[in-house]
């Protein structure tokens, strides 16, 4: 499963790219205004983080407020004009489909996003996106199964061998990053804080000391 960061902060990209060797990025409006970067610098920003690593995908989504296929398309193309790298985020509506299935055929490549069910997956499939991201902790958090849903896509993209990568997308916990693994996904995005907090164990803690005290009282030389 590859990992991506889940972030539009330069900083934490950089380091997470360096020191764990991330597979990709994922961005949001949210992101973005949390970076502090205004929309088009930040676009500017990770293409040229993107221009010496080929494969190194990136998704940047439209302006949400747009709802007609021609305006989604005619942002994506201008997105895309910065970098290769980028995929665009395309809501999980009817007009972001028939944008996504344009792009597509275009050579752009999608993310079809705010994906909460099954239903909503199967028609970015079938129109060759190259990502589908269900929002796991969204679900959770109103009370749904969040991960349910993610083993039916992934049930159904293998049934009729569908191309589509599935993101989990709103990943909060490392549990949720081994139920997602286990769920078949291809790829995980999440915040720096989440990744480091996976790596955490208290045993692993413990071990140390018990191990450090025997490194203590052990001679060294013979
Ligand atoms: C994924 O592509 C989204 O950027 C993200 O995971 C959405 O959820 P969040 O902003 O609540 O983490």
């Amino acid at each position: 499963m590859k990992y991506f960061l889940d972030s539009a902060k330069m900083d934490e990209i950089t380091y997470a790219y360096e020191n764990y060797g991330i597979d990709g990025v994922t961005t949001n409006p949210k992101h973005i205004q949390a970076s502090g970067q205004p929309f088009m610098v930040a676009v500017q920003n990770l293409a040229d983080f993107a221009a010496d690593k080929p494969d190194f995908p990136i998704s940047i989504e439209i302006n949400p407020h747009l709802t007609e296929s021609a305006d989604m398309i005619a942002m994506a193309e201008k997105i895309h004009q910065f970098s290769d790298n980028f995929a665009i985020k395309i809501p999980a509506t009817e007009n972001g489909i028939i944008a996504a299935r344009h792009l597509e055929q275009e050579g752009i490549r999608t993310n079809v996003t705010l994906i909460f069910s099954a239903a909503q997956a199967i028609m970015p499939a079938k129109i060759g996106a190259k990502y589908a991201s269900p929002f796991v902790n969204w679900k959770e958090l109103n009370g749904e199964d969040g991960m349910g849903y993610v083993k039916d896509i992934a049930q159904i993209y293998r049934n009729y061998g569908y191309q589509t990568e599935i993101i989990v997308a709103a990943v909060r916990s490392g549990h949720q990053i081994v139920e997602a693994a286990k769920a078949g996904a291809d790829i995980v995005t999440a915040g720096l804080d989440v990744y480091r907090d996976s790596f955490y164990h208290p045993y692993t803690d413990l071990g140390l000391k018990r191990f450090q005290d025997a490194w203590d009282n052990t001679p060294k030389e013979a």
